[in-house]
């Protein structure tokens, strides 16, 4: 998601600098903004002159250092507390005093990466929703912490993208997936149970309740791992029993079968 998050803010305007582990997954990320935009090209929503220049305005590093300057950080990387802690540690040493972190978390707690710094006030969740370009939440998380001035001037940011922001308190899951990722889970338990077949479960809910997908194809859209990461924090956190993971997506998980991004989940790609 961070290379939508990128390509987002720099069509608004911004200097974006996209930070990630590897020159491979900065190539990658590249390439996903460059088709992206190029949608919009083909469709003449979008100049190739501009389609450069917004390109022009995102700098790839592999140095956290690099963001040094920056005045508003969205953190984005996989769904585990304690490597998300080590980024915003890090992120408090080399970021300025002024500068909003904010996570793109789908679950984990905005008040414990807040306690990870020194800034707890401006420390935010903006969970955008995938795919970036074309969704226009942002479900905008205040932490215990979190500052007034922190909540407005993230909404300001939002809208300069072209998202609405909605605001939520820090709970498990927040509202998106505490909604969200019950359906999914039913899905695979009727899809465990032999209720109905993949294709019937998705074509119920796309014809019957007009979702734009299924709920399977949206998980394996949105990552299996990751819609087991969230389920497992609703579960162990809220401690309701309605929250366990269907033992069919573990196995898939297990199995590496992780949906569209492994070219393998609910189904083949
Ligand atoms: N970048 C830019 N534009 C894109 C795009 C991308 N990656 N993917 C699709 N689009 C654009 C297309 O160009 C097209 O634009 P126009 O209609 O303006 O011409 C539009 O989106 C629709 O695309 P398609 O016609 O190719 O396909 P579609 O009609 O099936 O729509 C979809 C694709 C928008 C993904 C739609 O299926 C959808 O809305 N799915 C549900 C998505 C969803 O629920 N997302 C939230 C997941 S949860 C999450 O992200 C958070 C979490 O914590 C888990």
């Amino acid at each position: 998601m961070g290379n939508g998050i990128a390509q987002v803010a720099a069509r608004a305007g911004y200097e974006v600098v996209l930070r990630d582990v590897s020159e491979e997954f900065l190539e990658r990320g590249m390439r996903a903004i460059d088709k992206s935009l190029q949608r919009d090209v083909d469709k003449e929503r979008l100049k190739e002159e501009e389609k450069r220049a917004v390109v022009g305005r995102i700098r790839t590093t592999t140095a956290l250092s690099d963001l040094a300057g920056a005045g508003f950080v969205v953190e984005a990387i996989y769904e585990n507390l304690e490597a998300k802690r080590a980024v915003f540690r890090e992120l408090d040493e080399t970021c300025g005093p002024e500068a909003i972190l904010a996570s793109n978390t789908s679950s984990i707690s905005i008040t414990k990466l807040g306690a990870a710094t020194r800034r707890p006030g401006k420390v935010i969740g903006m969970h955008f929703m995938n795919p970036v370009p074309v969704m226009k939440l942002v479900e905008v998380i205040r932490g215990i912490a979190t500052s007034d001035e922190t909540w407005a001037r993230t909404r300001e940011l939002c809208e300069q993208m072209g998202k609405t922001a909605l605001e939520c308190n820090d709970s498990p899951g927040f509202v998106s997936n505490r909604v969200l990722m019950p359906l999914i889970n039913e899905a695979v338990f009727a899809l465990h149970e032999g209720v109905a077949t993949r294709e019937s479960i998705d074509g119920i809910m796309k014809l019957g309740m007009n979702h734009p997908m299924g709920p399977l194809t949206l998980a394996d859209f949105i990552g299996l791992d990751v819609c087991l990461a969230i389920l497992n924090v609703l579960h162990a956190e809220l401690g309701d029993p309605k929250y366990r993971p269907c033992p069919l997506l573990r196995k898939y998980v297990d199995a590496g079968w992780l949906g569209r991004k492994s070219g393998r989940g609910f189904y083949e790609y």
